[in-house]
């Protein structure tokens, strides 16, 4: 669970002078998320999308996203288990490609696959439960990208902590909408082994939870 230590403080004037690297870090990594898009972009324009590029680009952009949420969730095991700190000045840039790479892959599925035909999107929301819980866990998404500014980490104070909670059921949808798309496909590999990922992830979490509240009694 997020805990009061995960919200970042204004850092001190000697924090911050000695944390320089910061800044090129942080252009890196952004430039380094952008790779998914640019590879997408790259074999848009040279054909190399393959017979069906619709579902190509539908495919590449869900499992990034799902990539880019077991990054921003694996940021606090990581900063308690190794003590870098400085992890979680990237966890806001990393939960936010997330969000990213689920509006294209939710927009290629509206734009390319529906035709923003509401009736039809309505329909299969229904009627796909690997659809269902997808939508599910894109429209749960939506608040904690809205509440991402530091701004709004401030104005929402403890609320902020609540309702950023939801990324443990974002990412339990998204394990079940990764899993009944490919159980109907016979070929569990992927889904396993992310669903594996996520339990390691959302498990330590539990640990902590349960430790922290046996030691208050
Ligand atoms: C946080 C939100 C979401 C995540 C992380 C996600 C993730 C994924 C993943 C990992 C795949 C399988 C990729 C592969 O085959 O390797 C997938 C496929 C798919 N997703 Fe999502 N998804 C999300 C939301 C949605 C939403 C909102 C919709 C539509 C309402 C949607 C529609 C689809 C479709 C149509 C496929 C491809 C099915 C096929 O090729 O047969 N997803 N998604």
């Amino acid at each position: 669970m997020p805990t009061a230590s995960d919200i970042k403080r204004p850092a001190s004037k000697a924090a911050r002078s000695s944390s320089g690297w910061i800044v090129p870090a942080k252009v890196i990594v952004f430039m380094a998320a952008l790779y998914p898009l640019a590879r997408l972009v790259f074999l848009g324009v040279t054909d190399g999308l393959g017979a069906n590029p619709i579902e190509f680009i539908t495919r590449s952009t869900g499992l990034w996203t799902l990539v880019y949420l077991c990054i921003t969730l694996a940021i606090t095991p990581a900063r308690r288990l190794t003590g870098a700190n400085a992890l979680l000045r990237f966890r806001r840039m990393l939960g936010l490609y997330a969000f990213f790479y689920a509006a294209l892959h939710f927009t290629t599925y509206l734009w390319f696959d529906k035709w923003f035909d509401v009736a039809a999107i309505v329909k299969d929301i229904g009627k796909r439960p690997f659809i269902t819980v997808g939508f599910a866990a894109f429209v749960l998404l939506i608040p904690l990208a809205v509440t991402s500014p530091k701004a709004m980490v401030k104005k929402l104070g403890r609320r902020w902590q609540t309702l950023h909670r939801a990324i443990y059921a974002i990412a339990t949808l998204v394990i079940l909408h990764f899993w009944w798309m490919k159980a109907g496909k016979h070929d569990l590999t992927l889904p396993k082994i992310y669903g594996a990922i996520v339990v390691a992830l959302l498990g330590w979490r539990l640990i902590v939870w349960l430790r922290s509240k046996s030691a208050r009694g």
